[in-house]
Formats: C-alpha cells, sequence, structure tokens
C-alpha cells in the first residue's frame, strides 16, 4: 500500500475537549433567602454552546438546575441571560469564544423579578408589549394582499426581526431602576407597526409611547443594541419613534 492510500485510511483524529468552569448565580425561593454561587467543571468541545454546558450541568451533575430554552437554534428568544456580565442567547453562545482561562460567570438577566436560578417572571416585560398594541390594525378587508413597495417595506424590516428575548430591556439601565418604562423591546415592536405603511393605528400607539414612561425615558446608552442578537438597531429604532412622535418623521 502507498504512503498516500495509507494516510486515506487513517482514522479521523477525535476531537479535543476542554474544561470550563462554569459560575452560576443559583436561587431557589423554597430553600434560600439570597441568590449564590455554585461552582461546576464541564467537558466541553469547540462546538458547545453555554446552553449545552448548562443541559451537561443539568443531566450530569445537579438535575434541579433551572433555565428556560426551546429551539437550541436563536429563534425563540427564551434562553436570554447574563454571560460574563453580558445579555446573550445561550444558545448563540460559543464556549471557545469566552475565555476559559477564567470561570465563566452565568445569572438571570436584570430588572425582572427573578423566579428560580436562571428563570425570571417575563410578565412585566410581555404586559409593556402588550400594551403597545403588537398587531396590524387595518379596517379595510382587500380580496387580495396589501401591496407595499420596496421602500416601504424597509422603513420596518429591521424591527421585525425581533424575537422577544428581553436581552435589550433588561440590559437598559432605565428599566432596571423605573420598572414602570416601556423599554426597549416593546418600543422596538410599536415600531415595527407604527411604520407599516398597511397599518392604521400609528397616532395611537405614538400617543402611548409619549407618556412619561415611554420613549422620553430612553438615555440612548445604546446597551440595548450592543445586547440584541438578532442584531436589530435598537436605539435607532427607538430615535425614529421619537421622530415620529414629534412629527419630525412621517408614518
Ligand atoms: S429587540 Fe433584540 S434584544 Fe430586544 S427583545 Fe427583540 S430580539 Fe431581543
Ligand atoms: S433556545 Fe431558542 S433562542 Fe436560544
Amino acid at each position: 500500500m502507498s504512503d498516500s492510500e495509507q494516510s486515506a485510511d487513517a482514522a479521523p483524529e477525535a476531537p479535543k475537549s476542554f474544561t470550563v468552569t462554569l459560575n452560576v448565580r443559583r436561587y431557589d425561593p423554597e430553600v434560600d433567602t439570597e441568590p449564590h454561587w455554585e461552582s461546576f467543571d464541564v467537558e466541553m468541545y469547540s462546538t458547545d454552546r453555554i446552553l449545552d454546558a448548562l443541559h451537561s450541568i443539568k443531566w450530569n451533575q445537579d438535575g434541579s438546575l433551572a433555565f428556560r430554552r426551546s429551539c437550541a437554534h436563536g429563534i425563540c428568544g427564551s434562553d436570554a441571560m447574563r454571560i460574563n456580565g453580558r445579555n446573550r442567547l445561550a444558545c448563540k453562545t460559543l464556549v471557545k469564544d469566552l475565555d476559559i482561562t477564567k470561570p465563566v460567570y452565568v445569572e438571570a438577566i436584570k430588572g425582572l423579578p427573578l423566579e428560580k436560578d436562571l428563570i425570571v417572571d417575563m410578565e412585566p416585560f410581555f404586559d409593556a408589549y402588550r400594551e403597545v398594541r403588537p398587531f396590524l390594525v387595518a379596517s379595510d378587508k382587500p380580496e387580495k394582499e396589501r401591496h407595499q413597495t420596496i421602500a416601504q417595506r424597509e422603513a420596518f424590516d429591521d424591527t421585525t426581526k425581533c424575537i422577544l428575548c428581553a436581552a435589550c430591556t433588561s440590559s437598559c439601565p432605565v428599566f432596571w431602576t423605573d420598572g414602570q418604562y416601556f423599554g426597549p423591546a416593546a418600543i422596538v415592536n410599536a415600531h415595527r407597526f407604527i411604520f407599516d405603511s398597511r397599518d392604521e393605528d400609528a397616532k395611537v400607539r405614538l400617543d402611548i409611547l409619549n407618556d412619561k414612561e415611554g420613549v422620553w425615558r430612553c438615555r440612548t446608552t445604546f446597551n440595548c443594541t450592543e445586547a440584541c442578537p438578532r442584531g436589530i438597531q435598537v436605539t435607532k429604532a427607538i430615535a425614529e419613534v421619537k421622530q415620529a412622535t414629534l412629527g419630525t418623521r412621517g408614518v
């Protein structure tokens, strides 16, 4: 057998694993008065994400670890959490992209009531979302689809990408200190309909967001834009809603 035939038959090298320490902020309302950190060592591969690390802990070390996830592919928005102090989706964060020479810190997102471990109560977030009427309002009943020009569709294209993960709202310092503020995600979802040429309720939504807890609470810190796993220009969307409220941008 020639050298080249021998190397073609050689078994592929096994992927290399590495050990990473996860410090997870735990809280069990039935036994704890305060959250506390717990440390876990997990064996990971270069394709593993923080979600895989959490699964490994839950399935092999401590079945009581509580976190939300569903799609595992960046679509459902249920696994937003703070990873090394930054809001991210666990299913989109590769372990190897973090500094694994040190422990990786994983905790629940801030600004929403903590329920257990990495799970927060999302109801205040969805209450704000529902308040901005995030649905198309149109009185006509066309027999065919409502046409839009490319420019009309582009006006709200970015904000259609929202997956309601709350990474933006829970990274906003105004939201942390003022539980009444609508928060970036609600404004993004209002923007999605305010700038839709088929919708007739822009004025109603703008009146809602012109409220004292509306768009004017935004201090343009850009935390929301940096946190968004969908790459939505959240601060820009908020600025456009502010302009529409003032009448300096048409809807
Ligand atoms: S705007 Fe981005 S960060 Fe905010 S809820 Fe939507 S997808 Fe998540
Ligand atoms: S599990 Fe669905 S977005 Fe991460």
